[in-house]
């Protein structure tokens, strides 16, 4: 698998003013702290500064702004002070907040919000036909809604893989008493269509090798986890493969699968996966589809979990949703305790152990209880999959 470029591609580096809104009714998996704190680090992965922060506790979003009107000011003042080009929302912005926000900030700074960024994010990893293809559909589906004029300079910025595909401005004859903007919904949904029927040609062909598989009777575990809890070292470790690992958000766009040799000589295929986060874009699991089907067809699951991020325990029932979204939740899993050498006190990762049923702590970077992990995939599989 080439490998993949780690460089941000949003160059120069802009600098971004975060905005954070709390629901008081409505507690997400992460506080607001922590969900700025991921958002900064989603920021950072995407080429951003952050150069200040500005939030809110609310009852319900404000239906025109999201934020109140004091504080629209209020962020306008603030990131003026800090210089800031881009304000970015720790939410997914409806159409119509995005709308009213670009006409009060539109001329001094670009709005994005959170789905937009990872979308971005993808965009930048998209290392694989499929994988691009995929991407640029959710950004195509997330963008139709909201186009205004101001659009056209995100599909530029976009940059890199998908991004960089699909310019949306300009592009077809208008037709008959047609705006510009209806042209450019029109390109949008014709090109919406012809990547959904790619797509499905690519899962006609996944779908096929899945049988294909299948009949080969070797037992298929996928890694899946909180973006940066170690699958693709972890990978690297059980076949000495040559994934690409780095300390960034969703540097694993697209599945990677080895043979790996279980104890008493028995095989099992480990399949790689894309992180998963809080508030994944819905566009982003729908365009998905084809990876995340790779998921609900494995024999076993390998739940990755970072032991040592204060958020461990959230991230670990995001991952959960997820799977529930996906329709996954019926295959087994192991949980997977990573990165025990970094603890301080061991006796942490043992008590974290007993509230998960099924699971090992490890070190996939040093290869600690690497052996008792194959030892328990080998117990989990070949009990559950003889029997198929
Ligand atoms: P995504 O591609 O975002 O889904 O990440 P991932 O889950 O594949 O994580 P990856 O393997 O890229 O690891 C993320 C970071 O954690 C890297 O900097 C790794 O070196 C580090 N890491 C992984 N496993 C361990 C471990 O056992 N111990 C320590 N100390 N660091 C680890």
């Amino acid at each position: 698998m080439a490998k993949k470029n780690p460089e941000p591609t949003l160059s120069p580096r802009e600098r971004a003013f975060m905005v954070g809104v709390e629901l008081y009714n409505r507690a997400g998996l992460l506080n607001l702290d922590d969900s700025l704190a991921e958002l900064a680090l989603l920021a950072d992965t995407a080429g951003l500064d952050v150069v200040g922060e500005a939030t809110q506790k609310l009852s319900h979003p404000n239906p025109q702004t999201y934020i109140g009107p004091g504080k629209v000011e209020e962020v306008k003042a603030l990131a003026e002070e800090y210089q800031a080009q881009v304000l970015l929302f720790d939410d997914e912005l409806s159409p119509r907040h995005l709308r009213e926000l670009e006409r009060i900030y539109g001329q001094d700074f670009r709005v994005i919000d959170r789905t937009a960024l990872i979308l971005d994010i993808f965009a930048q990893h998209a290392n694989t036909r499929e994988g691009a293809l995929q991407v640029e559909l959710a950004q195509y589906e997330y963008r139709l809604p909201r186009l205004t004029r101001a659009w056209t300079h995100l599909a530029r910025q976009a940059g890199g893989g998908a991004g960089r595909s699909g310019g949306v401005g300009g592009v077809g004859l208008r037709g008959p008493g047609e705006t510009q903007l209806e042209v450019d919904r029109r390109d949008i949904r014709r090109r919406i269509d012809h990547l959904k029927d790619e797509l499905e040609k690519v899962r006609v062909h996944r779908q096929q090798y899945r049988q294909r598989r299948k009949r080969s009777r070797i037992p298929v575990v996928t890694l899946v986890g909180y973006t940066n809890a170690g699958k693709s070292t972890l990978l690297n470790r059980l076949s000495q493969a040559d994934v690409y690992v780095a300390d960034q958000l969703f540097a694993t766009l697209d599945p990677t699968t080895r043979r790996v040799e279980l104890p008493a000589g028995n095989l099992a295929l480990f399949t790689d996966t894309v992180g998963f986060i809080q508030k994944l874009p819905t566009e982003l699991v729908a365009a998905f589809r084809a990876t995340l089907e790779e998921i609900s067809e494995a024999d076993l699951l390998l739940h990755v979990v970072d032991i040592t991020h204060p958020n461990a325990q959230a991230q670990a029932e995001s991952v959960h949703e997820t799977l529930i979204e996906i329709e996954a939740d019926h295959i087994p899993v192991l949980t997977v305790l990573n990165k025990i050498d970094q603890l301080i006190d061991p006796e942490r990762a043992e008590h974290t152990l007993e509230s998960y049923p099924n699971s090992v702590a490890i070190s996939a970077i040093t290869g600690k209880v690497i052996e008792g992990l194959l030892q328990a995939v080998n117990a989990n599989l070949y009990e559950n999959y003889s029997a198929m």
